[in-house]
């Protein structure tokens, strides 16, 4: 994208910030964070000179003046509350982040002249227990947890606003994002950092529960690519590699020369065994597309 201008809201999150560094040299960029985490970004903002920060909550009223003075060609909505323990912990709050405040961005929208939305929501979470595999973007959304619930509900609350009108969207649900800088509560991240420190790794359930995971760079890629395009519609995406999760700990354990076994604990109740995204709609979209295969994902996350 070239000589557009994009509000990012959370740009100072793992996915944000990434999108604001990839868009940051050709466009013009406000950030909407109301810096709960990743503070120490603030001052990096700083050197992309194309680039604003403005600390606000987006559940605050002051969005919508905010947004219409800023007259975004594009809102990518990545802000949310993204923990399943915090929503379970405290469902008030996560509802108000990741629906009001979605309500809220998305009543906004509607006073432009034009503007594409994206939602990033969730692969994983809005499923639920997958009745087949690879999960489909057909797929029954059934989700377990009141962080699924959400996402799904400020899915609805896009369709709801700006289907069929002269806004065009789209809404993506990525697999399990990683890369370099991600926050410790993401399982890789995790696992580096204690291996790092020579601490034991803990393994929920017995090791052979499986996931999918994308790289950050082509998740970036993949949302450059619909957003140039302005491509409508519900994308997963995902590399569609399923992975074992002790495969995870086994390469790390030989990139990073670990030598400790993990320790195995008792599966969380309502944790699903296996789930993995199907990504042939955004393959068929963005054909010869290559997503970055784990090992080389992993590779790149301890080199950056
Ligand atoms: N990381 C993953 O594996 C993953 C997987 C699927 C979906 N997602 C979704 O992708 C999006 C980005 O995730 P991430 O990993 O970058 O998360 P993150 O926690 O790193 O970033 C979220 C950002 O949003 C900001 N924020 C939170 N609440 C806010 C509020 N009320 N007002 C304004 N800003 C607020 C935070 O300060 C932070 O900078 C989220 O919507 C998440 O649900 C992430």
């Amino acid at each position: 994208m070239e000589s557009k201008k994009i509000i990012i809201t959370g740009g100072l999150g793992f996915l944000g910030y990434s999108l604001l560094k990839k868009f940051q040299s050709k466009n013009n960029i406000l950030v909407i964070d109301n810096l709960s985490s990743n503070v120490h970004k603030i001052e990096e903002i700083k050197n992309y000179k194309s680039c604003e920060l403005i600390n606000l909550d987006i559940t605050d009223n002051k969005i919508n003046k905010v947004i219409k003075s800023y007259n975004p060609d594009y809102i990518i909505h990545t802000a949310a509350q993204t923990s399943v323990i915090n929503s379970i912990n405290q469902p008030e709050k996560n509802n108000k982040i990741n629906i009001d405040g979605t309500r809220n961005i998305i009543e906004s929208v509607k006073e432009l002249s034009d503007c594409f939305f994206m939602l990033i929501s969730s692969g994983g979470a809005v499923y639920g227990t997958p009745n087949y595999l690879p999960v489909d973007e057909n797929h029954i959304l059934d989700p377990i947890s009141p962080y699924g619930i959400s996402k799904m509900e400020a899915e609805k609350i896009t369709l709801e606003h700006l289907k069929d009108t002269k806004y065009k969207y789209s809404i993506i649900r990525p697999s399990n994002i990683y890369g370099a800088h991600q926050k410790e509560a993401n399982v890789i991240p995790k696992f580096i950092s204690l291996m790092k420190k020579n601490k034991t790794v803990s393994i929920y359930g017995d090791g052979n529960s499986t996931r999918d995971y994308v790289f950050i760079d082509d998740i970036v890629e993949i949302i450059n690519k619909i957003c140039e395009k302005k491509t409508e519609g519900i994308f997963n995406v995902s590399s569609n590699e399923e992975v074992k999760i002790i495969e995870i700990f086994n390469k790390l354990k030989s990139e990073l020369d670990y030598k400790k076994n993990p320790k195995y604990i008792s599966k969380v109740d309502g944790e699903i065994m296996n789930i993995y995204l199907d990504n042939s709609k955004i393959l068929n979209l963005i054909r010869n597309f290559k997503f970055t295969n784990i090992g080389n994902g992993l590779k790149k996350t301890l080199s950056d």
